[in-house]
């Protein structure tokens, strides 16, 4: 039970590799030091978050996946239990997604999507990177993620490449509010998977609620990993201050530290 303490929670998505949890343990010792330092949730979830990005084993950031055509578009995510959102969505070129997602938080806006979101980014000083030399080495992952509980306030963070070989236009859960992420004084949820499924449970929200209910991290996750059939990739991260749970239906890279 974490009660007070410090928590944080990272996965290298649904369908990641366990033995690549080297990373998720590296971005949850970041993270717990951000908030060890006082540092405020939504800055540490997406901080955490930027150091899977860069870990081209997983699917966001230089490890996106391409589409059929070959092109690569992410969608980014981050909200608190300050209600603060923002996201963006089939965003290209830009290293770290997860940041203009956090830029759109403190924005009049909620959600920026395609060329605009670029050239938004490009307007805050990001700069551009060629994803057409991103050659992704890790098949079958999902979106990475990050929950976070810094003692009074909860965060969760989600970055993905999309679904790797997907239709052009295609958009899944993580930048729709609800659906791959949600914050709130009872907790934070972040889920990873097969994002029209996700989407259409609206995973996090639900899940989120449970939490609401007084219903511990891990009889919540268990519930939720119970909407979805096997052939649809799942899985979901939970911090409350009742605990915190991980899992999934195929293996996952994830990870959790807690400490004063
Ligand atoms: N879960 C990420 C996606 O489906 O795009």
């Amino acid at each position: 039970m974490p009660g007070k303490q410090p928590t944080i929670l990272a996965h290298g998505g649904a369908g990641s590799d366990n033995a690549h949890s080297d990373g998720t343990d590296r971005a949850c010792l970041i993270g717990l030091k951000l908030l060890q330092a006082r540092t405020p949730v939504l800055e540490a979830v997406c901080q955490t978050v930027e150091i899977l990005e860069d870990d081209p084993r997983f699917n966001a950031g230089t490890g996106s996946r391409k589409r059929s055509d070959g092109s690569v578009r992410m969608d980014a995510a981050c909200m608190d239990s300050r209600r603060h959102f923002g996201a963006v969505s089939a965003i290209q070129h830009i290293k770290n997604p997860i940041h203009i997602a956090r830029a759109v938080a403190d924005s009049e806006y909620r959600l920026l999507a395609g060329e605009d979101a670029h050239r938004y980014a490009l307007e805050l000083g990001f700069k551009e990177m060629d994803m057409t030399r991103v050659e992704s080495n890790a098949p079958g992952t999902d979106t990475v993620g990050a929950v976070v509980f810094d003692g009074e306030q909860f965060a969760a963070a989600l970055s993905t490449g999309g679904t790797g070989g997907s239709r052009p236009g295609r958009v899944g859960d993580v930048p729709l509010i609800g659906c791959g992420l949600y914050a709130g004084e009872h907790g934070a949820v972040c889920a990873t998977g097969h994002g029209e499924s996700i989407t259409l449970n609206l995973t996090a929200y639900r899940t989120y609620e449970m939490l609401g209910r007084g219903i511990v991290p891990q009889e919540a996750l268990d519930t939720a990993l119970g909407w979805f059939k096997d052939s649809q990739d799942i899985g979901l991260l939970i911090v409350s201050q009742k605990g915190h749970a991980g899992g999934s239906n195929r293996s996952m890279a994830w990870s959790t530290l807690s400490g004063d």
